[in-house]
């Protein structure tokens, strides 16, 4: 798996928590910016993530945030093979891979707490996809 993180400025604080967080963890990852707080327009964050994570779209893994999660996770899911689910519990984070084997985690930056978002990657990262019935589902969304 190779690991890919993005936001705009209203994600960019989490970022930086979240990519210290990986560090700790030894995990690698390849930051997409933003690299500051200055506004930025975040169709285009999540077009770069989306298009890293289409080179190997059942291997490589996404997170990507902006202020709500909400716009950068529209914006993402116009890709075709990129799944991108947005979370706020380990529950969905847990959901989102068994489920739907979701390849970018979206997140909001000024919703989320960082230890929930801790947890949320760590969730995200670690489950795997059930297959089975999910298998026939998600075929059916990369049919249309
Ligand atoms: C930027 O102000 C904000 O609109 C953006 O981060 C995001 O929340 C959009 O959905």
């Amino acid at each position: 798996m190779t690991l890919f993180i993005a936001s705009d400025h209203g994600g960019f604080e989490l970022k930086e928590e979240i990519k210290s967080f990986l560090s700790q963890k030894n995990i690698l990852f390849d930051d997409l910016g933003t690299h500051t707080t200055e506004s930025v327009n975040y169709p285009e964050l999540a077009q770069k993530i989306s298009q890293k994570v289409l080179e190997n779209p059942s291997k490589n893994r996404g997170i990507l945030l902006c202020g709500s999660g909400i716009g950068v996770s529209i914006a993402a899911n116009r890709h075709k093979g990129i799944r991108a689910a947005l979370v706020d519990s380990v529950t969905l984070a847990h959901l989102s891979r068994e489920h739907n084997d979701a390849n970018i985690l979206c997140m909001g930056g000024r919703i989320i707490g960082k230890e929930v978002a801790f947890e949320i990657v760590t969730t995200f990262l670690n489950t795997e996809f059930q297959g089975g019935r999910h298998q026939t589902r998600v075929e059916l969304i990369e049919e249309y």
